[in-house]
This record gives C-alpha cells, structure tokens and sequence, in this order.
C-alpha cells in the first residue's frame, strides 16, 4: 500500500488490538553488512524492506555482493569473505546515516577508493565524527561538502590499517560502529570506549559472527583479522516503531495494546522506562533471550500521563524516541523538560524545532532550549495542518499527536515514512477500522 500524502488522521476513541511490527532497522542494516563481509550463505529473515536498509543493500550489490530477495522481508546475502569489488560510480546511502556511516568504517580498508552520496538531508549530516577516529587507524578520507558533510571520499589503501584506542566525544552506536569494523581489518586490538552506553548491535552481531569481543566497563575491544563465520539471522521487530502505537495507547486510559515479536534490547527500551515513570502501565516479556537479541512481547494499559524530566546518561538510549516522547509529554500532566539531547538538532532534520514548530501549531506551550524542549501537557491537541520537514519520525510522531487531536489533522510531506516503516499507515489504518466495528 502506498503511503498517502498527506495523511489525514481523525480522532481515535481506543485502541484494543494486538500487533507486530516490521524487523529492526538498526539490526536490519547491521545483518546485511556482516552476511556480505561474511565467509559464506546467509539467510535473512524479518529483514525491514525500507528505504535505509535496501540503500545497504544495493551498496553491496554494486560492490559485487551477490544478494537474493525472494520475498520482501527476506534475503540470502552470499558473502566473499571480505572481498568487494571495486564501486562503478558513487554509492548512494539515501537518507541513511547508519548506511554512511558504518559503511565508511567498512571501506576504510579496502584496496580501491569509494565515494559515499546521500539525499539532501544527509547531505547536511555531520562526518567528521567519523572522519576523525578512521584518520586516527591511518585511513584516509575526506568530506568535501561544506563543513565536512558528505559527499564523503575514501581513498583506497592496500596495508591493514592501525589499531587505535579511542574514546567517544558523543555517545552514537554509529560512531562506535564504524571504528569497530575498521578494526577488524586493523593490525592489533582496538578498543573504543564509550561513557554513556549506545545500541550495542554490532557487538551482538560481531558476536553472532564468532568475532571474539569484549566488552567491559564501558571498553569494547577486538582484534583485527577475525573472519566472520556466515550465519543465519532472524531479526526482531522495531522497537522503535513500535514506540508510536505505545505512546498512542498509553496516553489513552481506555486502550489496550498487545505488541508481540519486538527487540526488547535494554540498549533501546529506555523510552518504556520513561512512559512507566509518567505513570504508564507496561509490561515486557522477554521470550528468547538465547538468540543475538532479546525480544518478546508488550503489553500497555493506557492511563492518564504525568510529567517527567528526561536528560543526561538516558538520552541516547531514547534518542530516536524523542518526537514521540514529546508528544506523550504533550498530553501529559504538568511540564516535561528534555535536556541534553543537542544530537536531535543534526538528525534527519533538526529535529528539536521540528517539533517545537509543529507543537505550537497544535496549541502545545512548548518552549526550545540549545538542548532540548520544555513541553506543558494539555488535555487535547488542536487539529492541524502538519509539515514533516521530510524526516519520518516527525511525520509519524505528529500522526499520533493527530489520534488526539479535537478534529481532522493532516501531516504533509509524508513519503519520508518509508524510509523506516513503509507500513505505518497501513497499522493506522487497521487500528482505526478495528475501533469503529
Ligand atoms: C543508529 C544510531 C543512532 C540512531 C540512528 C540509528 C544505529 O544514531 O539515532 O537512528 O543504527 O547505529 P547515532 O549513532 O548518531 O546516535
């Protein structure tokens, strides 16, 4: 089904449903890129067939990875061990940073030079986070748009590259990603350390590979020259995706929502953490705890929201909840305030006004900060006319605020949804026909 631009979005009375999601992107991305550098056969299931993630597999397509999609949300990657040939002109990332990023630490050490493209929005993205930790390995690349945004060069290099020892100025998961698996092709042991935790996926995956890492303290550490052992991966849904439906049912004392088969790694769950301390009633239940990634079920009884203060060492494991999470603070009790969450302002939009702007168009008193937002709760949103500013967890977070809004709101510019969730409207859809029978 095709995602309707704009979206109309009329006022939801209850949710009672029980639904899934479609798998993680961040695990989605993750999976493609190891089966490809990976020693043989890998078979993908619940792979997320969005915008970002087929953006990492067409770019290990065009490097000569042989990758079969017999049906949408299922892959078999045939790794070469390593080997990729070299890129025929530009890859293009779309408006994936996880692609461009973690990608960039991948052909840091290849034997040919690559150069990486985005879409207008990740045009804009800061590199030289990146930039910075690989040139300390000995590699050598450059962003040449204007303060160091991509498109990003890589010149290629036929030595390994250096182990380094290095510490995250900014916690990001991509960041550290990208250092990791440059270090499986550096000489000796590279160890990042993080001070506040990120999504520790491609730990796990490394892992799942048989790469031996370690973790402790805050230190993740390995060795360079591991070979990945092909294996199969079954990935589970998308938390984050998820957390909208969440919200949309814990702000509502009358709704009841089960979600089953969703990642429920403790790296990503913060934000159920911070829905509990405004008073929501959920419960998680771990099913498989073996596999890579801990995932189960959800379960949410809605109640009335009250205010709470989200800052500090809780941000980045929230991070990507923050439009949503100001939104359940919109219609919560008293002021909420988010503070050291400056990162919002260079995800895929500044993601801070974004929601600012389009919280004060629904008659929210909301005020920004250099690092955050302070949001007073009301009762209930003024139906409006909504810009997503092309980022899609602005689009679908406002899709929400419009489930509790006075009238018909509508969201403009919405073909940004897919790059994580091309089925959002489609779950919309069934909860509101499910409500009306
Ligand atoms: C991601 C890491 C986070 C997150 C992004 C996905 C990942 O970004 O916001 O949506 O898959 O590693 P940062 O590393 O920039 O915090």
């Amino acid at each position: 089904m095709k995602i309707p631009d704009p979206i109309s979005i009329h006022p939801l009375p209850a949710i009672e449903a029980e639904i899934t999601v479609p798998g993680d992107k961040s695990i989605s991305h993750r999976a493609v890129m190891l089966s490809a550098i990976s020693n043989g056969t890998c078979h993908i299931q619940n792979f997320l067939p969005s915008e970002d993630c087929l953006a990492t597999a067409n770019a290990f397509k065009k490097m000569g990875i042989h990758i079969e999609n017999p049906e949408p949300s299922t892959l078999i990657v045939h790794g070469q061990g390593g080997n990729l040939l070299p890129p025929d002109s530009p890859i293009d990332c779309g408006n994936s940073g996880t692609t461009m990023r973690l990608l960039a630490g991948i052909l840091a050490a290849r034997p040919f030079s690559s150069t990486l493209i985005g879409d207008d929005s990740l045009s804009r993205r800061p590199m030289e986070r990146i930039i910075t930790p690989l040139s300390l390995m000995g590699a050598s690349l450059k962003a040449s748009g204007e303060r160091n945004t991509p498109p990003l060069h890589i010149q290629g290099r036929s030595l390994p590259l250096q182990a380094i020892r290095y510490q995250l100025p900014i916690p990001s998961a991509q960041v550290k990603s990208a250092i990791l698996l440059a270090a499986l092709s550096a000489k000796g042991r590279t160890t990042v350390i993080e001070k506040i935790p990120s999504r520790d996926h491609t730990e796990r995956m490394l892992r799942h590979f048989q790469v031996p890492i370690n973790t402790f303290n805050g230190e993740i550490s390995l060795t360079g020259g591991s070979k990945l052992e092909s294996s199969d991966i079954s990935i589970p849904g998308d938390i984050s995706s998820a957390a909208f439906w969440i919200v949309a049912a814990a702000a509502n004392p009358n709704s009841h929502l089960i979600v089953r088969n969703v990642g429920l790694n403790p790296t990503r769950t913060g934000f159920l953490r911070v829905l509990i301390r405004m008073g929501a009633s959920i419960r998680e239940y771990v099913q498989s705890s073996n596999s890579a990634e801990p995932s189960g079920t959800i379960e949410v009884h809605g109640s009335h929201l009250q205010a709470t203060t989200i800052s500090g060492p809780e941000i980045p494991n929230v991070i990507d909840e923050i439009p949503i999470l100001s939104i359940a603070a919109a219609l919560a009790e008293g002021t909420t305030t988010i503070s050291d969450a400056a990162e919002l302002r260079v995800k895929e939009t500044d993601r801070l006004a974004a929601i600012a702007n389009n919280l004060k168009i629904m008659d929210v008193d909301v005020q920004k900060t250099h690092d955050g937002l302070i949001i007073t709760g009301s009762k209930k949103l003024k139906a409006a006319q909504i810009d997503s500013y092309g980022d899609h967890r602005i689009a679908m977070a406002f899709a929400i605020a419009g489930l509790f809004a006075s009238g018909q709101t509508t969201i403009r510019n919405t073909a940004c949804i897919a790059t994580s969730y091309p089925s959002f409207f489609q779950t919309l859809s069934f909860l509101q026909k499910s409500n009306s029978q």
